[in-house]
């Protein structure tokens, strides 16, 4: 019996895919079919050479290798999954965040997206079909001044952009689409769990609390998991979401306070 969702016969750009949501929505589009190539600045050694290409997304040059290697590795693309994104910022709120870290999380969250998209989403348009997944984060609705003000204003950023973008090429077939995750309990966060409970002197279960009480708390009582976002990615590049573009999907166990 067929599946309810399939990704057969698609060809998938996944950025971000060696960790944490990025390497779950990898193995979940895999699982369910589709080519991948996917893209970080190490392969794990446990990965296929043939489905990884190495760059530094940050800059122009990297995302340019990346887009020349799906020209000629998977012949075009029908499904892109922005994964890629992160914060590098000190804590210490609006002062502590000078030029360089400004631009780091410019470069990280919004740029790539918008570089990639340039290059790859104009073939999507002439083959009349394709999806666009921008992975933004509930921040951008819900900022925390402390350490990630760039963070959530670069997502901002990259939403609003998502939705311009959206208008644009809608009409020609591909669909543009934004998911934003609260907190995903990946390996690196797990860690900072473990280190704010080190800290404080409690347990990982306490640490993790620490994290939810910065939220507002979580109203599921935990975060998501990688498999689940990569659920919700891989519905929404699928063709069962052939009406859905435009829009964005927040996964948060039900953090954002408002309606
Ligand atoms: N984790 C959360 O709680 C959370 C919450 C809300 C939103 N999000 C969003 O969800 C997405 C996934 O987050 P995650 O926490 O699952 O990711 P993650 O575990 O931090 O993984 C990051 C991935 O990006 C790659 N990467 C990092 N810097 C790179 C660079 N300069 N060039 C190319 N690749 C790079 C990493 O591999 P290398 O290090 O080898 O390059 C890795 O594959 C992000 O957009 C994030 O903003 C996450």
């Amino acid at each position: 019996m067929p599946g309810f969702l399939t990704l057969q016969g698609k060809r998938a750009l996944i950025t971000g895919g060696t960790q944490g949501a990025g390497a779950a929505t990898v193995a979940l589009f895999r699982d369910l079919g589709a080519q991948v190539l996917t893209t970080a600045r190490r392969r794990p050694e446990d990965m296929d050479e043939a489905m990884f290409i190495a760059a530094d997304l940050t800059t122009h040059q990297g995302c340019e290798t990346v887009a020349e290697a799906v020209r000629s590795r998977l012949v075009g693309v029908d499904i892109i999954v922005h994964m890629l994104g992160g914060s590098t910022a000190p804590s210490g709120g609006f002062a502590a965040l000078g030029e360089a870290e400004w631009q780091a999380e410019l470069n990280l969250n919004l740029l790539p997206a918008v570089r990639l998209d340039r290059a790859l989403v104009p073939g999507m348009a002439l083959q009349g079909s394709g999806a666009v997944i921008h992975v933004t984060s509930i921040q951008r609705l819900l900022p925390l001044p402390e350490a990630t003000m760039g963070y959530a204003a670069a997502k901002a950023a990259l939403s609003v952009y998502s939705k311009a973008l959206s208008k644009e090429v809608s009409p020609k077939g591909v669909r543009v689409v934004r998911v934003a995750p609260g907190w995903i309990e990946t390996e690196a966060s797990l860690r900072l769990a473990e280190r704010l409970a080190q800290e404080a002197g409690t347990d990982v279960e306490g640490g993790k609390q620490m994290i939810m009480d910065a939220l507002g708390g979580i109203p599921i009582g935990r975060p998501s998991k990688p498999a689940e976002i990569a659920s919700l990615i891989a519905f929404l590049a699928s063709d069962r979401a052939a009406s859905i573009t435009g829009t964005e999907y927040v996964i948060d166990g039900g953090t954002v306070p408002t309606a």
